[in-house]
Order: structure tokens, then sequence, then C-alpha cells
């Protein structure tokens, strides 16, 4: 019999009964206290899934204890299905995608949005339409990234695709995530004596000093170096780990303050840490219980550092 877990990713599985897939043995490690681990607690437990956790579990067994339109937005940095590591090992990605799309589009409130990353060719041929609108397949561009061989061209970016439910965005916090403008000022000057753009339907093309749109091709955030700050083992570089900025940009972009965050595939917690900061609400599952630690650690971290700030405007 396939397990839950099995079928929930297949897809064939809906308003099913939820039965417990208990997980492999957690070695040597003591649990921290706000994780949920769902081998350990009743499912009565779990059906009130609460916000600011990290369930150390499969992402397709708590999926279906997400309360329906909860979601204000979800982070989808899971499986891209090209690497050789257990977790990104998942047959055929454009069905596994297309079947996230779907499960979201349930988790997603009315005009919520979902980023989900991934190759070049995530979501080629398969219609998410029913589920979810595209409005846009943000280029993430690593121009450092080492040549792949000799017999084509190096694969320089990765995609983040950006849809909302429904035809309208509840939130797009444009001046959250405005980027410098590199245009000279002369050209500048030339483009805004132009009618169109001094009175008529081109005005909101008008310079504005807090910044322009970060558009949809993304070079200004760079994929973390084992230099980098931010890493936090050499294990989590490259296929694991994403900057806090890249998820900053998203969270700030896609949410409000209070809202309710969700991150499937967590990982180290970049998004969980980068949620706590900004005082949004988060649910986070991630199965590998070792990168669910680093990430607990980091979320409480982040925890302390706005903590210290408030204490800092106390006075
Ligand atoms: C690309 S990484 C996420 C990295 C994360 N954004 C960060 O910055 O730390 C994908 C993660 O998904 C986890 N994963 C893969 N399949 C999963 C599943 N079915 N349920 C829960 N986690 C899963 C992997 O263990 C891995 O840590």
């Amino acid at each position: 019999m396939q397990s839950l877990a099995a079928s929930v990713r297949s897809g064939i599985m809906e308003n099913a009964v939820f039965h417990h897939v208990p997980l492999k043995p957690f070695k040597g490690q003591e649990p921290f206290l706000s994780m949920i681990r769902p081998n350990r607690l009743p499912l009565k437990f779990l059906s009130s899934l609460q916000p600011n956790r990290l369930c150390v579990a499969d992402a397709f067994d708590i999926l279906p204890l997400c309360k329906d339109e909860s979601c204000d937005l979800v982070i989808c940095d899971g499986p891209y299905g090209v690497t050789t590591n257990d977790w990104d090992q998942v047959g055929d990605i454009q069905e596994f995608n297309l079947n996230l799309i779907r499960i979201f589009s349930q988790k997603l409130k009315p005009g919520g949005a979902l980023y989900l990353f991934g190759k070049p060719n995530c979501i080629d041929f398969i219609d998410y339409r029913p589920y979810l609108n595209l409005r846009s397949k943000i280029i993430w561009y690593q121009p450092s990234r080492l040549a792949q061989g000799r017999l084509n061209y190096t694969n320089n970016y990765d995609i983040i695709c950006y849809f909302i439910k429904g035809n309208k965005p509840k939130t797009y916090n444009l001046n959250d995530i405005r980027v410098a403008q590199l245009v000279e000022l002369e050209h500048r000057l030339r483009c805004e004596r132009v009618p169109s753009v001094k009175k008529g339907r081109f005005g909101k093309t008008k310079f504005d000093d807090r910044g322009k749109n970060p558009g949809d091709v993304w070079g200004d955030i760079k994929q973390l170096t084992y230099k980098s700050k931010e890493l936090v083992s050499r294990e989590a570089l490259n296929t694991i780990q994403k900057p806090e900025r890249l998820m900053e940009r998203l969270i700030k972009a896609s949410s409000n303050e209070g809202d309710l965050v969700l991150d499937p595939f967590a990982g180290v917690g970049t998004a969980l840490a980068v949620c706590k900061r900004l005082g949004r609400r988060f649910i986070g599952i991630e199965r590998n219980p070792v990168y669910a630690e680093i990430a607990e650690k980091r979320i409480k971290l982040a925890e302390k550092e706005v903590k210290q700030d408030l204490f800092q405007y106390a006075e």
C-alpha cells in the first residue's frame, strides 16, 4: 500500500483521512522545544498546526493539516529534481510542481502569492492555470557559476515563479523592495521631458528617488559562497541555503506584518528566520532533522535580535 506522503505527493489523494507515518529515528539529538515532531505527538495536536513552528516531517504529511485559505504567502524552495541528493529525487519535476501548485492553491487566501523555485524548465508543459495565475518568472541571475561542460551554454540562472491566487495580488509592497536607479542623470532627464511621461500614460515610469521596481531579472543578489558570513555549513552551500536578502525581497513584497507565511521545504530556515525578523508568522516544514535543528537555532537568533532592537527603542 502507498504511504500517505506518497499518495499526496503523486496527487491522487484528496480529502483523505490522515494516518501517521513515523519518521526515521532522530540520531542522538535532543529535541528543541518549539519543534513539532509528528512521530512523538498525538494527531489531535497536529491538526491545530500552530504558527511560528517548524515541523520536522515530510511536507506531504503535514500539508493536508494546514487550514485551507489560511496562508498569505507560500515560499516553495523544494526539490529541483537535478542533483543526486536524496531529497531531490522526485521523478518528473513538472508533475511534482503541478501537484504542489494544486495543493498551495487550496492553502492560499484569495490574492495570496506563491514563489516556486526551480530550474528554467520547472513548470514547462504543465497546465497550472486552473489553480493559480503566473504573474512573473523571475530570473535569479548567477553570472559566476562554473562552466558546465562544453556542449551547451552554461546555465546561469534559476527561476522563481511568482503566482497569485485569483487576478489581483492582495499584497505587493513595491516601496519596500525598490532598488537603486542606475540610469545616468542626463538620460533620465531626457526621458522625463517626453510628454507621455510628463503627463500621459507613462507617468508611472517617472524617476522615483526611492529607487525603482527590481524587475524580473535579479542579478543584484549573489548566491552564497563558502566565504559568506551567513553560510551555516559547507554542506548547505549551493543546493540548500539561500541568501537572506533573496527571501527578504519575496517576503517584504508579498506579505505584511502579522501575515502567515508557509515554507514547506524550509531547509536551514532562511525564510523562517527572515519572517521572524520581519514580524511575519510562519509555518515551516523540513524533513531533515539536522537542517531543522540549524533552522531552529537561526529562528531563535532572529527572535533575540528583534527583542534587542525593541529594547533599544524602549527608552
Ligand atoms: C533547496 S532546500 C531549501 C533551502 C531553504 N530555502 C534554505 O534557505 O535553507 C530544500 C529542502 O527541502 C527538504 N525536503 C525535500 N523534500 C521534502 C519533503 N517531502 N518534506 C519536507 N522537506 C523536504 C530537503 O531536506 C531540503 O532541506
